[in-house]
């Protein structure tokens, strides 16, 4: 069987640093490796509205920027189908159906699900408060998830770890489905970065995770400056106050960036003192060596990575209406295999009564009979 990659992400924000090394970053890689069937990438606008209901105009907005991130990194239209959710409305029956076949107690089990609901202040304590209550699209998010993965046959799910719980719903979304009706649908894997500083980038200020809410990322689109200034004010190691101090690298963000986006090469260029992360980081612990110094390096890397970035983002600044005609046209291309897989689908389920001759006929003789 062949090998189909899926992934996407919700159009809440412009996608930053911890997006690159978590997911997008690989995703160019696998299309460039060719390894693969198809690929499909998507702008998951249905998701996002599940706990945005009031603001579309957020989402709406955010599709543009999702979109010239995708293109600026490197994913190309002629290589990776690339669509927006809501445009599939087979994905919609298909959740319907796969609703049928989760309880509500697993939904509550689901761990990521959880975090989030306390994270946006959605649970019962809330209940009285209509504006914080759960609102079933969200709580039940996991199922439209499954429908995105399967509606496309996908075998590998290139996201962050946190995805994993959504990931083995959906799997067991799958077995339950090929179980009850007929073997139609495929368990897909998931796909993590290799390198632990990618798997969770933390934010600038040294909190666990790069997040919009809590203001602490580089985003692709920030400009030169806006990067120096960022990685100037970063968090360090509290207890590194002289240079002569020995340092932490561990507690120390900078590092944690390096790791995700440096490699000896940068040093040859950048830093010629060091040969390789490893000689950076006894010099730290051991002390001697300022912060400003490793900021210094990591600013260098990172405007080598995202120069390329910033300059396919220009290009397609310029052409609006063409980002549009390739998320049109790839919206189009996904639709005509969802379709296919909710017909396959809906002939396991046995609720094809129009393209069942079969059907037709035994009912015919039946009821003439009687
Ligand atoms: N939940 C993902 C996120 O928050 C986005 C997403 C929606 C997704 N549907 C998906 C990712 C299907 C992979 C596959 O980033």
């Amino acid at each position: 069987m062949g090998r189909i990659i899926l992934t996407g992400d919700r159009p809440t924000g412009k996608l930053h640093l911890g997006h690159y090394v978590g997911s997008l970053r690989n995703r160019v890689l696998l299309q460039n490796e060719g390894n693969y069937d198809r690929m499909f990438v998507f702008i998951a606008d249905v998701q996002a509205l599940t706990d945005n209901a009031d603001n579309p105009d957020k989402v709406r907005s955010n599709i543009i920027e999702v979109a010239l991130d995708y293109l600026s990194c490197g994913l190309d239209p002629e290589k990776v189908t690339i669509f927006i959710q809501s445009r599939i409305p087979e994905l919609h029956e298909m959740t319907q159906f796969f609703s049928n076949l989760v309880t509500v107690q697993r939904l509550q089990r689901n761990p990521t699900v959880k975090a989030e609901m306390a994270m946006r202040g959605f649970g019962s304590e809330t209940e009285d408060d209509n504006r914080r209550g759960l609102p079933v699209g969200f709580f039940t998010y996991p199922i439209s998830q499954a429908a995105d993965i399967c509606a496309f046959k996908s075998t590998t799910v290139p996201v962050g770890e946190d995805q994993e719980p959504m990931i083995e719903q959906c799997r067991e979304i799958v077995r339950s489905f090929n179980s009850t009706y007929a073997p139609v649908l495929v368990e897909p894997e998931i796909l993590l970065p290799s390198n632990n500083a990618c798997r969770r980038l933390p934010g600038t200020d040294g909190k666990a995770k790069m997040s919009k809410s809590l203001g602490n990322c580089i985003y692709l689109s920030d400009d030169p400056k806006e990067v120096e200034r960022k990685v100037k004010g970063m968090f360090t190691d509290p207890n590194h106050l002289r240079v002569e101090d020995p340092g932490n690298v561990e507690v120390n963000p900078v590092f944690t960036y390096l790791d995700a986006f440096a490699d000896d090469a940068d040093f040859a260029r950048f830093w010629p003192d060091y040969a390789n992360m490893d000689e950076l980081k006894d010099h730290y612990r051991r002390g001697g060596l300022g912060d400003m110094k490793v900021k210094k390096f990591l600013i260098n890397v990172l405007q080598d990575r995202l120069e390329p970035i910033r300059a396919r983002r220009h290009t397609y600044e310029q052409d609006i209406p063409g980002v549009y005609e390739i998320l049109k046209k790839g919206s189009e291309d996904a639709r005509e295999v969802a379709a296919k897989t909710l017909y396959e689908m809906k002939e396991a389920m046995r609720i094809n009564y129009f393209d069942d001759p079969a059907l037709i006929a035994a009912q015919a003789e039946a009821y003439k009979a009687k």
